[in-house]
């Protein structure tokens, strides 16, 4: 166990260092190719989806890779647990992007459930969209439900009457950044906007509460608010309960945890693939209210998250928490590198990860 976890932690060292030969691979000595990831705890293993990435460009040519693994160290390649699919007018056909995928296990269906971020071909990012899959196994493969946007028709639960009232002067925001147009981005400008079609959903994760309700944390409005939106008993779709918190906020990559009876949630900003100084929050209850708190990191580089970008919190058994990042490699994507580091708790029980060359839990 030992030598397993000061492995990890060697992970996290050569990820930082960023030596060509310190990328993470799997049993069989490929790279490990999950980014935007997050991890699944059933039957005994741990499985690890993420975005496979190309050598080059921002496509996605193959899918949500899935690894296994019984020690969170050794990786074995389970294969691609949603291929994009080879029928052209498919929504994740060949040219979509997927993204940042989550993966949780329904017991009430005994279906295990994936969402992830998914853009239209051709598109750029503008369609916004979240996708939805289901298998019968952890590994897959999972079949293709449909992709979303968020609550179509209904609004947060945490908008003011006022502010459901508005009738925008659209011509006036066309001009984004100036103060009149963050007051109104405050308010719900983009949530009236896509009131009808449902919200935008870009950055995500998922997180399953005590009680089991599961709950889609994502950036939503133009990434400048991000919203929580509550998941039917099956995971399969929504309640239409939601709430905004921070609007304008500008928070990207949600990763969630739960101790004690408190929510933390860390994020980033939005600086697309370049590394930018985390946020952290924390709440009583999933509905808020949410507070926002200093980041959480020491160590060399701690203003830029190490270098990384959060993409999920895996709790582990007796209250450990291992925070994981993405250290993108925007020219190659396929690179990325990963950083895994342990979350512990000061004297005040605020969270607080430190830079660690290599580590173990106590
Ligand atoms: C980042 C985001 C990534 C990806 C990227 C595209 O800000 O966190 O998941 O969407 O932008 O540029």
């Amino acid at each position: 166990m030992e030598r397993v976890l000061v492995l990890l932690g060697l992970f996290v060292l050569l990820a930082m260092v960023g030596k060509a030969q310190s990328d993470w691979k799997d049993v069989n000595g490929e790279y490990i190719n999950a980014h935007g990831g997050g991890i699944l705890a059933y039957g005994g293993k741990y499985y690890w989806f993420g975005e496979h990435r190309p050598a080059k460009g921002f496509i996605t040519e193959v899918g949500v890779n899935c690894y296994s693994s019984t020690d969170l160290c050794n990786w074995k390649h389970e294969g691609v647990a949603l291929p994009v699919s080879p029928e052209a007018e498919s929504e994740i056909g060949k040219g979509c992007i997927m993204e940042r995928p989550k993966v949780i296990y329904n017991k009430k269906t005994g279906k295990f459930v994936l969402w992830f971020h998914l853009e239209l071909k051709d598109r750029g990012y503008e369609a916004a969209r979240v996708g939805m899959a289901v298998s019968d196994t952890p590994a897959g493969p999972y079949r293709f439900v449909r992709s979303m946007r968020v609550n179509p028709g209904i609004f947060p639960m945490n908008m003011s009457q006022p502010d459901r009232n508005m009738q925008w002067d659209w011509d006036k925001y066309k001009e984004w950044w100036t103060p009149e147009w963050r007051k109104a981005v405050e308010e719900g400008l983009f949530v009236q906007r896509d009131l009808k079609d449902g919200q935008m959903s870009r950055d995500m994760t998922l997180f399953v509460d005590d009680d089991g309700k599961a709950y889609h944390i994502y950036s939503s409005e133009e990434n400048l608010t991000l919203q929580i939106a509550e998941l039917t008993d099956d995971y399969q779709g929504y309640t239409g309960k939601y709430i905004r918190i921070f609007p304008g906020g500008h928070n990207e990559a949600p990763a969630i945890f739960k101790h004690g009876n408190i929510y933390w949630m860390i994020t980033s900003g939005c600086t697309g693939w370049a590394p930018n100084e985390a946020r952290m929050f924390s709440a009583s209850s999933i509905w808020g209210p949410w507070t926002q708190h200093p980041h959480p990191f020491i160590g060399p580089g701690a203003e830029k998250t190490f270098g990384g970008q959060s993409t999920y919190v895996l709790s582990l058994p007796e209250n450990k928490y291992i925070f994981m990042a993405d250290v993108w490699k925007p020219d190659s994507l396929m690179y990325s590198r990963y950083i895994w580091l342990p979350i512990e708790f000061d004297k005040a029980g605020m969270p607080v990860i430190e830079w660690k060359n290599s580590w173990k839990p106590k």
